[in-house]
């Protein structure tokens, strides 16, 4: 991996994603989660602030090593069980039917497989957990479509958020 994709991107990611235009549907996303969670491209760790006593422990799956190790800074400043895990949502070094939560937030149209990805949260989920994102469902980027495709997965009883953010320009 290059310089700039292996230390340049992943501090722009972290700046982009941390304005405070996004605080109000973290919280709203974050809120739901309960039980054994696991976070999708959780980047920087920006969401863990909101995880509250409902959470029982935190996976946080990416494939940024830079990332990751600002997430585990994140970690260290709350007071939760957080282990961070560098791979992809496409495969998910999970046991099948472990996880009460799974959460992702402007990651769906990063996966270049999403539907496998997807078909991966499907597996790991318990038959009675939840899926909760945040996607820019609006945006004319072509994956951005990806929070309707999950949608159509999980079915509403799972979805609990999908909002778009495509004002903000995120
Ligand atoms: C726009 S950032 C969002 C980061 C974080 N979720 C947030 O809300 O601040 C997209 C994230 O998806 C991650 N990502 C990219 N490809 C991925 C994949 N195949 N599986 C899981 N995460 C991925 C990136 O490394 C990055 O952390």
């Amino acid at each position: 991996m290059s310089f700039y994709q292996d230390r340049i991107v992943p501090y722009l990611v972290h700046v982009s994603m941390r304005q405070e235009a996004l605080v109000a549907y973290r919280q709203r996303v974050v809120s739901g989660a309960a039980g054994r969670i696991l976070e999708i491209g959780i980047g920087s760790g920006l969401n863990l602030r909101h995880y509250d006593e409902k959470v029982q422990d935190v996976i946080g799956l990416d494939p940024s090593g830079k990332l990751l190790s600002m997430a585990a800074d994140a970690a260290r400043r709350k007071e939760l069980s957080v282990e961070l895990v560098n791979g992809s949502a496409e495969a998910i070094p999970l046991e099948d039917s472990t996880i009460d939560t799974v959460l992702t937030s402007w990651t769906l149209c990063t996966i270049p497989n999403v539907g496998r990805a997807l078909a991966e949260m499907h597996r790991v989920l318990k038959p009675d957990g939840h899926l909760l994102f945040v996607e820019h469902g609006r945006s004319p980027m072509r994956r951005c479509g990806a929070g309707k495709i999950a949608s159509r997965r999980f079915g509403s009883a799972s979805v609990v958020v999908a909002t778009s953010i495509a004002r903000s320009g995120i």
